[in-house]
C-alpha cells in the first residue's frame, strides 16, 4: 500500500512545471472571466477576484484601527495604535476566540451575532493606552478569508463557503451589511471601513514592512494566494485604471485543478464524502483541514489490507476527521530514536494500544508522503505565480517577496521546508536568490486593520 501512495503520490520537477504552466493558465482564464458566480456557465476555475485595494499601506497611517479576523482555526479580534511614519505601530493587542462547530452551520445572525459580541467585549475591556480622537468612531477591517465578489473596497457578496463552513442562507449575502448589523444588535459605534480576505490582509501586512512584498500565500486550515497585477492586465477590470496602476488579485487557488495533480483513491474518496464534492481539490491536497485525513485513510487501508495494526481494524480508525494535519505533524516530526511520540498519539487519538518501531515508522513514511506532496505542489503553485509575473527569469536588482502565514506553514517545519527548497530547485539558484520567502505571523488582522486606515483616510 505504502509504495503504491508513493508512487501515485509522486511529484518529479518535470509534473511541478507542468502544475506552475496549469496555474499561470488558468490565472489568465480567471482575470479575463466576468462570470465570478459559483454555477454561472462561464465560470473559471480561478475565481481571480479583484479586491478592490488598489494601493497598500505605506507607514504614513495614523489612529486607532480594529480588526476581525474570520476563517482560520482561531477567530481572533485586534486592536492597532498606528503612530504614522515614524512611530508605525505603537500597540496592538489580539484576542482569539474559537468558533463553536454548531455556527458553522448555523444561521447567519447566529454566527455574526457571536462575532460581533467578541468584538463588543474586546472594546468593553479597552485600556487607557488606546486613544480614539474626539468625535471619531471607531473603523474596522474585516478580514473574512472565504471567496467574496467584492463590489468595493468595503462591500461583497459571498460567492460560497469553503473549509468547514456551510450556511446556505448566506451565499450571495453582503457580508459586510451582516456584521454592521450584528454591530448595530450589540449597541456598538464602529464602521467597516476595509473588507479583505486573509492572503489579502496578509500582502498588506507584509508591504508594510517590505516594499518588494509582491504575493502572500496562506497554508492553514485552506490554502490561497494573493498577488499585485497590473490593472491594465485584468480585462475583467471595467472601473476607472488606479492611480497605482495596480489591483491585488485575491486568486482563490484553492479550486484550482489540473490533470497534473497526483490524485489517488484516497483523495477521490474525501472529496466525494467532504462538505463541498467537486470543489477545492487543490487546498485539499495541500491544506490543514486535509492532510491529517488522507493520512487516516491510508492507515486505514494498510489495516484492512496489510494488518498493519495486527489482526484488527482499531475502530476509531474508522471515525472521519479524526486525526488532524496537527496530529500527523507530530507524529512526523518525532525525533526521539524510538518514535515513541507516535506510539502515544495513536494510543490516545486510536486507541491502538501497543506498536512496534516497523509499525510506527510506516506510519510517519505515510505523513512524509502526504506532506511531502502537498508542499511540493504549494511551491509549483508559487512558481505558477511568478511565471505570470514574469518572474521567474534573472532580472538584475529585482527582489521578489513572499509572504506566507497559516498554521500548517508556521508549525509543520517539514512541509514549510519542503515547499522552499522545492521552489527554489524550480527557480534554479540563480534566480531562487532574489526570491524571499518571509514568514508573517497574524498578518491577515493586522494587514485588515492597516487597510482599514488608509482607505478610511482615502474615503477622507
Ligand atoms: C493567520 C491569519 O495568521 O493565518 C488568519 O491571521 C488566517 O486570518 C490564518 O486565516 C490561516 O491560518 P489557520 O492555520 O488558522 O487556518
Ligand atoms: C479557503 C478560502 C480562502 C482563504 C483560504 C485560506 O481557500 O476559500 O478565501 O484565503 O481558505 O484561509
Amino acid at each position: 500500500v505504502l509504495r503504491d501512495l508513493e508512487a501515485r503520490c509522486a511529484t518529479p520537477a518535470e509534473r511541478l512545471r507542468q502544475v506552475a504552466d496549469a496555474m499561470a493558465a488558468e490565472m489568465r482564464a480567471g482575470l479575463a472571466c466576468d462570470d465570478d458566480s459559483e454555477s454561472g456557465d462561464g465560470s473559471a476555475l480561478l475565481k481571480m477576484l479583484v479586491t478592490y485595494v488598489d494601493s497598500l499601506p505605506s507607514g504614513v497611517e495614523e489612529g486607532l484601527f480594529y480588526a476581525l479576523d474570520l476563517g482560520g482555526t482561531n477567530f481572533r479580534v485586534l486592536r492597532v495604535q498606528l503612530g504614522g511614519k515614524e512611530q508605525r505601530i505603537i500597540k496592538q493587542e489580539s484576542k482569539g476566540v474559537s468558533i463553536p462547530k454548531h455556527l458553522m452551520s448555523g444561521g447567519s445572525d447566529d454566527l455574526f451575532d457571536f462575532i460581533a459580541a467578541a468584538l463588543a467585549n474586546f472594546v468593553a475591556s479597552e485600556g487607557e493606552d488606546y486613544h480614539l480622537s474626539e468625535g471619531m468612531q471607531r473603523q474596522l477591517g474585516f478580514t473574512f478569508s472565504f471567496p467574496v465578489k467584492q463590489t468595493s473596497i468595503a462591500s461583497g457578496t459571498l460567492i460560497k463557503w469553503t473549509k468547514g463552513f456551510a450556511i446556505d442562507e448566506m451565499v450571495g449575502m453582503d457580508v459586510v451589511e451582516e456584521l454592521n448589523k450584528a454591530i448595530r444588535r450589540q449597541g456598538l459605534d464602529m464602521k467597516v471601513t476595509s473588507l479583505v480576505n486573509d492572503t489579502v490582509g496578509t500582502l498588506a501586512a507584509a508591504k508594510y514592512v517590505d516594499n518588494d512584498a509582491i504575493a502572500a500565500v496562506i497554508l492553514g486550515t485552506g490554502t490561497n494566494a494573493a498577488y499585485i497585477d497590473h490593472a491594465h492586465k485584468i480585462p475583467k477590470w471595467h472601473g476607472p485604471l488606479p492611480k497605482s496602476g495596480e489591483m491585488v488579485i485575491n486568486m482563490e487557488w484553492g479550486n484550482f485543478r489540473s490533470s497534473h495533480l497526483p490524485l489517488t483513491e484516497f483523495d477521490q474518496a474525501l472529496d466525494v464524502e467532504s462538505l463541498n464534492p467537486g470543489e477545492q481539490i487543490y487546498e485539499k491536497l495541500i491544506s490543514g483541514m486535509y492532510m491529517g485525513e488522507i493520512v487516516r485513510r491510508v492507515l486505514l487501508k494498510m489495516a484492512q489490507e496489510a494488518s498493519l495494526f495486527a489482526d484488527n481494524v482499531p475502530p476509531k480508525l474508522e471515525t472521519p476527521d479524526i486525526l488532524s494535519t496537527l496530529h500527523m505533524l507530530m507524529m512526523h516530526q518525532d525525533t526521539t530514536p524510538d518514535l515513541k511520540t507516535v506510539g502515544i498519539k495513536l494510543k490516545e487519538i486510536l486507541g491502538i494500544e501497543s506498536t512496534c518501531y516497523k509499525t510506527r515508522k510506516a506510519v510517519v513514511d505515510v505523513c512524509e508522503v502526504v506532506a511531502r506532496r502537498g508542499a511540493r505542489l504549494a511551491a509549483a503553485g508559487i512558481y505558477g505565480i511568478l511565471k505570470k509575473l514574469g518572474r521567474d527569469t534573472v532580472c538584475p536588482e529585482q527582489r521578489t517577496v513572499i509572504a506566507v502565514d497559516g498554521g500548517v506553514y508556521r508549525y509543520y517545519k517539514f512541509f514549510a521546508q519542503c515547499m522552499e527548497s522545492t521552489l527554489s530547485d524550480l527557480l534554479g539558484e540563480e534566480v531562487a536568490s532574489s526570491v524571499v520567502i518571509k514568514q508573517a505571523n497574524d498578518g491577515s488582522g493586522i494587514g485588515a486593520a492597516l487597510l482599514a486606515a488608509s482607505y478610511c483616510q482615502c474615503l477622507g
